[in-house]
């Protein structure tokens, strides 16, 4: 079910809130808006309604989910007792850990912990570590205050599918289930998910899924050095290392084929594909001029201008990938991302696009 939303602020009331978090208490799955992407919701101490995400998303159980938690009522966000509210999740919160959720908790920051040994294991997959964030977005916020208690919550696609970015991409996504209740919170304000740190394999954080709060920011706001998996030596901790997507290669796909070119370099990339390019988009920097692809005329090519800041990059990168899906192109070119740090969120997210696109892309292994 969706609901009304005001034109100018698209949040919902809280009689519908209510209704969503009676949803939750009954065991049913609720969509609702973050600042990162919408996600699935489910309560974390249900395992049959936990059970229900993994069937409508048609994800593998051993693909552990976040644990959602909501900011006190009221909150000065420099008071909240964090360590407490972790407490029936976590088995401890190292001073990082502080560091890492007064600093950018509320936020699109996810962090592993080791798991209290009460975390269903329905939630981690099995392993004995818990991901958690406090996302940012008021209707979260309001959802998971109200709900008192832990959500569970992957992205609201079907698996390897495109993360969705506004209500009316959950409800595209999920036509055939009906009655599923999608809060409308507008459009995602960063557009890709949240930045994963694993801090559960001793004293050095490690970054396993990038996104918009990057390492350079947590060191310059924090002095914390976060590391890449394959900066951190193998022990016996981290051979353990969990299972995220990460480690996947292919996700967020379009049905339609996708490739990134190199400055400069569309045509070598339209010649690879001889036999898909009667109709390409071809996705061009702002800062760019013109393709300018009028002698080859066996092509018919339209451009779609993309943001050269990351930030606006990656808040337009699924719905662009959305949309062109839809357009019947035969094949879709997006630019290399370049280098830049910055740029690492939505350079895991292309490359995996690419990856798992195509008609045949539900065969890849992904979530
Ligand atoms: O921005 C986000 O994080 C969004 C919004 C809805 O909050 N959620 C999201 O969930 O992206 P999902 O399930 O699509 O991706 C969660 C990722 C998966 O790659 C999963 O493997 C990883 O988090 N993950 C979950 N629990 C983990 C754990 N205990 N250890 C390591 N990775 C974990
Ligand atoms: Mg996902």
């Amino acid at each position: 079910m969706s609901t009304d939303k005001s034109d100018s602020t698209p949040l919902q009331s809280s009689a519908v809130i209510n209704e969503a978090v009676q949803t939750l208490h009954d065991g049913g799955l609720v969509a609702f808006p973050t600042e990162t992407v919408y996600g699935l919701g489910a309560d974390a101490n249900n395992p049959e309604a936990i059970k229900k995400i993994f069937a409508v998303k048609g994800r593998p159980s051993n693909h552990p989910l976040i644990v959602h938690l909501a900011a006190p009522d009221k909150y000065d966000v420099a008071q909240i007792d964090w360590a407490a509210l972790l407490s029936p999740w976590v088995r401890d919160v190292s001073e990082k850990a502080l560091l890492l959720m007064n600093t950018f908790w509320p936020g699109p920051l996810t962090l592993v912990f080791q798991k209290d040994k009460s975390v269903l294991r329905e939630i981690t997959g099995g392993q004995d570590t818990v991901a958690i964030r406090a996302p940012a977005h008021p209707i979260a916020q309001e959802l998971l205050r109200k709900f008192k208690g832990g959500v569970v919550a992957p992205s609201a696609n079907r698996f390897g599918k495109i993360s969705p970015t506004s209500a009316a991409d959950v409800h595209n996504e999920f036509e055939g289930e009906l009655g599923l209740m999608v809060l409308d919170g507008g459009d995602c304000e960063i557009g890709i998910e949240s930045t994963i740190i694993d801090l559960s394999s001793g004293d050095k954080p490690i970054l396993l899924r990038p996104g918009a709060i990057t390492p350079s920011e947590i060191l310059a706001k924090t002095g914390i050095k976060v590391y890449q998996v394959g900066e951190v030596k193998k022990t016996d901790e981290t051979d353990s290392l969990p299972r995220v997507s990460g480690s996947l290669l292919a996700h967020y796909a379009p049905t339609t084929p996708l490739r990134l070119y190199a400055p400069g370099r569309v045509l070598d990339a339209l010649s690879e594909f001889p036999d898909t390019k009667s109709r390409v988009a071809v996705a061009v920097w702002d800062s760019e001029s013109s393709l300018v692809l009028e002698d080859h005329p066996s092509i018919d090519v339209e451009e779609v201008i993309v943001s050269s800041d990351s930030t606006a990059f990656a808040s337009r990168l699924y719905r662009s990938l959305r949309d062109l899906d839809q357009q019947a192109w035969d094949l879709i070119l997006f630019p290399e991302p370049p280098a830049g740090e910055e740029w690492d969120g939505v350079r895991d997210r292309l490359q995996r696009a690419c990856f798992g696109s195509g008609p045949s892309s539900s065969s890849h292994v992904s979530n």
